[in-house]
């Protein structure tokens, strides 16, 4: 078996069928922006590496264009998808039923390593599905937009966000300049893991703790999570001197941030109260681990997008203003209304989305059918990335044909002309929290933070990008290179 497939590759046959038919990315090749696959001098630009599958294919015909795979001697066959079709159906084909689609564990062994193996996010098959049961109800819409306890809630959620940003709004004004220069995103950082640590899980964990102590930790943690899964994998030497106590101490905090979310249990603090499980402590700290880390990354990222763009687009930012100055309540029926934070949030996700690639891996020989019937035969043990952020970029789906904006360019004004042209976002998707039974279970969660923050926000301040453009930094997730670096003035 293993020497027909070193032949096969050998030979360069493609291991591909169906009607949608990959074609095959060299290993080398002169002028492209990098090697198709991580090493130690490209792991930090993910991004750049998927550029690579998608080089010089746009003057192409033919499903190859947005389907690519890598099959070299020695290495597992890689399959790069930005094809939406195709996204879709592998995502609505992943779970624990036989045949189905694993999330591929390759891209996270270094969270794993520090969350812990049994998380929801990283275990597949009915341990996968067991997570789920235990932990994806309390994030679910039902249980936290229940009416009696949503106002409670999201009060507390709004409480802190106005506090962290009047300081911000106390430090301009005693600087008693109109201007100042400032990087949003370690504020950002700092008020979802207060929202998460305090408000969801019920701690009581000071602003400056979690500034000063938490947010470094957490981010000196997550830094080291993407080096240990590539620096493994290349048996690379990644430590330096000095690292190794930084990340002890990390570590430490960590597990103190953990055990503060789960002591909130025991009292029925926070979202608790609505937890109903005898599941012993022990059981949910993969999880806890996993929602500490992955949601402050995640809406972290979200949130730095949102006011990165409106940062660039002043005319969007005030047409924004206009609409949150009277909303003082983010209840659902009043997010619901406010439409151009609604289409501001889905345009970010599209065209930056916090997860760039989702993984996935066939566990046997597997089937793919896409909605309008087309199908892939994808052969066992393929690594298959599903790349949302080039499926989003991409002109075919996403641009001015289709729907009346460029795909690169930031458009919550494209959402109204699809609403017009009758398509609606089932039909046309960004993949921003996946889609499937291993869609986000934090979305409803998230998303309520990520509007608060960003409709506070543009309430108090106006705000202009330092710089003109702005690249992605990718890691676990995406974030603006620069910070989210602007010239803010109180509005
Ligand atoms: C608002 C920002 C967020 C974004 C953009 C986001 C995005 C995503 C995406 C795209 C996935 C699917 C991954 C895949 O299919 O491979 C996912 C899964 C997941 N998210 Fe989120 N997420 C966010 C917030 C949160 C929050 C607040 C939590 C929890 C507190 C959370 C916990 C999880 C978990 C546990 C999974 C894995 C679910 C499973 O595999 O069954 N996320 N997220």
């Amino acid at each position: 078996m293993l020497t027909a497939r070193f032949f096969r590759q050998l030979r360069g046959v493609n291991p591909f069928g169906g009607e949608i038919v990959p074609t095959r990315v060299r290993l080398l090749g002169f002028g492209r922006p990098s090697l198709p696959f991580p090493h130690i001098l490209n792991y930090r630009e993910p991004i750049r590496i998927l550029d690579t599958f998608f080089w010089k294919v746009d003057g192409q015909t033919g499903p190859g264009r947005h389907n690519r795979y890598l099959d070299v001697p020695g290495m597992d066959c890689v399959l790069v998808t930005r094809e939406p079709a195709v996204i879709r159906a592998v995502l609505s084909d992943t779970g624990d039923k036989p045949g189905q689609f694993d999330r591929d564990t390759a891209p996270s062994t270094g969270i794993a390593r520090a969350t812990g193996e049994d998380s929801l996010l990283y275990a597949n098959g009915p341990l996968w599905r067991r997570q789920k049961l235990l932990a994806a109800p309390s994030f679910s819409r039902t249980n936290l937009f229940q009416p009696e306890k949503f106002g409670e809630f999201e009060q507390t959620f709004r409480k802190t966000v106005h506090q962290r940003l009047e300081l911000l709004y106390e430090r301009q004004r005693a600087a008693g300049r109109a201007v100042s220069r400032v990087r949003l995103e370690p504020e950002i950082g700092v008020v979802m893991l207060e929202m998460l640590v305090n408000n969801f899980f019920g701690g009581s964990v000071s602003y400056e703790d979690l500034r000063d102590r938490h947010i470094p930790s957490l981010v000196g943690l997550i830094d080291h999570m993407v080096r240990d899964t590539v620096g493994r994998r290349l048996r690379a030497p990644f430590g330096i001197f000095g690292r190794n106590a930084r990340l002890k101490r990390a570590r430490a905090d960590f597990e103190a941030l953990a055990d503060i979310a789960l002591s909130g249990r025991r009292d029925g603090r926070g979202l608790w109260a609505q937890f109903k499980s005898d599941a012993p402590d022990a059981a949910l700290r993969s999880n806890i681990r996993v929602f500490l880390a992955g949601a402050l990354e995640a809406t972290t990222s979200f949130a730095s997008w949102a006011l990165s763009h409106l940062s660039r687009d002043r005319a969007i930012q005030d047409r924004l203003y206009a609409e949150v100055k009277e909303v003082d309540v983010y209840e659902p029926e009043n997010l619901a209304k406010a439409a151009m934070l609604h289409r501001v949030l889905e345009e970010t996700l599209r065209l930056t989305p916090s997860l760039y690639f989702l993984p996935r891996r066939t566990t046997a020989d597997t089937r793919v059918e896409t909605a309008d019937g087309r199908t892939l035969l994808v052969p066992r043990d393929t690594h298959v990335v599903l790349d949302v952020w080039h499926a989003n970029r991409c002109e075919e789906f996403w641009g001015a044909e289709a729907t009346g904006y460029p795909a690169e360019t930031f458009a919550p004004d494209r959402w109204d002309v699809l609403a017009q042209k009758g398509r609606s976002s089932r039909e046309l998707m960004h993949f921003g929290f996946g889609h499937g039974p291993r869609v986000c279970p934090g979305k409803f969660l998230g998303l309520l933070e990520v509007a608060l923050v960003v409709g506070a926000f543009v309430k108090l301040f106006t705000f202009t990008a330092v710089n003109e453009r702005v690249e992605a930094r990718a890691g676990v997730s995406t974030k603006p290179a620069d910070g989210v670096w602007v010239d803010l003035s109180l509005r």
